[in-house]
């Protein structure tokens, strides 16, 4: 049965008793800034409570959550590159504070400490739940690449985006709670309904993190708004807005504005097409989706209503 208690104590304290060498202090110290600076710390969260919901034992599962933590904070110093992202978490990005080689190296750093704490899953279920990370690394390094490639294209279609955030950000939802559910114990039928509940989770999730680059208070989310209208990200909302009203957003992008002028132009298009109420029913949908996900997983309704709520209140994050 979930403890929600246990879990944020849990996830807490894994993170802050994990120590890393002192030096070369280059390298660690910037990733102890990224593990120390909070985040929403939902994948380890997720993993935990899926291993619960099957019965399981988190001690067994601790280690593959703080692995996945480390990992996912990989992807964001990398991101953070690649975006050119200079606030994350209310503070300046690890290649801001220092510098795109400490954000590459000290990523690289990461990625491998994720894996070594991924393979500390007791025996008998490490070679299924390697196979798995494995597996989802691959994809987000593929939905990373289609995120930058659609940078360059005014021509993306909502499927191929869905395809794009299903990978870089929804896979990793769906690793985790598959990881939590089998180390847990549960059989493929759960699993594979976890990873389910955890992938739709993530296209609503990500879907969110896009409105919230447009919509959101910098203060609250923490990072720059606007930056995703800058880099030409294909979101929902630009994608919709290209689809409908092609020549005059294409004309706005190819333009050589200022920032803040891009983005109050391209927004003044979003408003006009009512796009945040609309992108707001699409993340609900996906939120439901992935509550029906666990219907024929047998859990107590204190479980149920613990994924129930984290869908609804993801929906809605204002950070
Ligand atoms: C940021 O993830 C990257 C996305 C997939 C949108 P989170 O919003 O979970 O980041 P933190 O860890 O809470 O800062
Ligand atoms: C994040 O997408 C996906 C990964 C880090 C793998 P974003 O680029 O939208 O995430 P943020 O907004 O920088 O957190
Ligand atoms: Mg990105
Ligand atoms: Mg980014
Ligand atoms: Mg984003």
């Amino acid at each position: 049965m979930i403890d929600k208690k246990r879990i944020s104590e849990a996830v807490a304290s894994i993170i802050s008793s994990y120590k890393l060498p002192e030096r070369p202090d280059g390298l660690y110290r910037p990733i102890e800034y990224a593990l120390d600076c909070g985040g929403k710390r939902l994948r380890p969260s997720l993993l935990l409570a899926s291993c619960m919901a099957v019965g399981g034992k988190i001690e067994e599962a601790e280690s593959a959550a703080l692995g996945i933590e480390m990992f996912h904070n990989f992807t964001l110093l990398h991101d953070d590159v690649m975006d050119r992202a200079d606030m994350r978490r209310g503070r300046p990005t690890v290649h801001v504070k220092w510098n795109d080689v400490t954000a590459i190296l000290s990523g690289d750093a990461m990625l491998t400490l994720a894996g070594s704490l991924i393979t500390e899953v007791p025996d008998c279920v490490l070679r299924k739940v390697l196979a798995m990370f494995n597996r989802t690394a691959m994809e987000v390094y593929e939905g990373q690449q289609y995120d930058m490639d659609f940078e360059h294209r005014n021509d993306v279609s909502v499927d191929e985006y869905m395809a794009m955030i299903r990978l870089k950000t929804s896979v990793l939802l769906g690793c985790a709670c598959a990881i939590g559910a089998t180390t847990g114990g549960a059989g493929d039928k759960d699993v594979d309904a976890f990873y389910s509940y955890g992938e739709n989770l993530g296209l609503a999730f990500q879907l969110r993190d896009d409105w919230l680059d447009t919509y959101g208070d910098a203060e609250v989310f923490g990072k720059a708004i606007g930056g995703d209208i800058v880099n030409r990200k294909k979101t929902w909302l630009l994608i919709s807005a290209l689809r409908e009203r092609t020549e005059e957003l294409s004309g706005i992008l190819s333009e050589d504005l200022e920032d803040g002028e891009l983005i109050r132009q391209v927004k003044e298009v979003y408003d006009s097409l009512h796009l945040s109420e609309r992108c707001d029913v699409l993340i609900n949908s996906y939120a439901e989706k992935a509550v029906s996900a666990l219907d024929k997983v047998a859990m107590p309704d204190s479980d149920r209503k613990y994924f129930t709520e984290l869908a609804l209140s993801l929906s809605q994050r204002d950070k």
